[in-house]
């Protein structure tokens, strides 16, 4: 594993992205909403940073269903449970990758009528863009890498980690689950 992008490096970023939307916002109140699973990190660490008022909630969309090629048709898995009419509403990603998800969560939210809509994404894999998508807060473009770590994870490991690293190709080889090392 090899790390990326340091804790330090990540939170000073993000402090950064926080004043950046509350100077984008002088009356408040936006309601940001973050993108499970891989968003929780980021969306609590934003939400430290962010200087003004603001509302959040969580929405989820299914595109990989186990795998690592994206489906390029995301579905809707868990709606919002409020109206959107009206409000500043700001898309909070983990991680914009082919840009499928991102794209498909805009033109939703679009339909709503918003006020105004924005995104905000901590990584950026632009090498793997095949949607072209606006990103208004980006915390760091990233090359093709596998990353996990800051609420990303492979097979749902790694989440819990404060850095972001790549794993190298050996380590995304399938690994021994806990009920074949129990029958070896
Ligand atoms: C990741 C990420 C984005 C999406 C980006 O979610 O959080 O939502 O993939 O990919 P795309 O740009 O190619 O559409 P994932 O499906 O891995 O779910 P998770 O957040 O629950 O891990």
């Amino acid at each position: 594993m090899e790390v990326l992008i340091g804790s330090d490096a990540i939170q000073s970023r993000v402090r950064e992205i926080g004043r950046q939307i509350a100077r984008d916002h002088p009356a408040g109140v936006p309601l940001l909403i973050g993108v499970l699973r891989g968003c929780v990190i980021f969306m609590a660490d934003l939400m430290k940073s962010l200087p003004i008022p603001h509302e959040i909630d969580f929405i989820s969309v299914s595109s990989y269903e186990h795998s690592s090629q994206s489906s390029g048709t995301p579905r809707l898995v868990k709606d919002i449970g409020r109206d959107i009419a009206g409000r500043d509403v700001i898309i909070v990603e983990d991680i914009v990758d082919t840009g499928y998800t991102l794209e498909f969560l805009r033109r939703t939210f679009l339909a709503r009528n918003p006020a105004s809509l924005k995104t905000v994404a901590l990584l950026d894999k632009r090498p793997r863009r095949e949607c072209p998508v606006p990103i208004d807060y980006i915390g760091f473009e990233i090359p093709d890498r596998f990353v996990v770590g800051y609420g990303l994870d492979f097979a749902e490991r790694f989440r819990h980690l404060p850095y972001v690293a790549a794993l190298s190709p050996e380590e995304l080889l399938p690994q021994p689950t806990a009920r074949s090392v129990g029958a070896a």
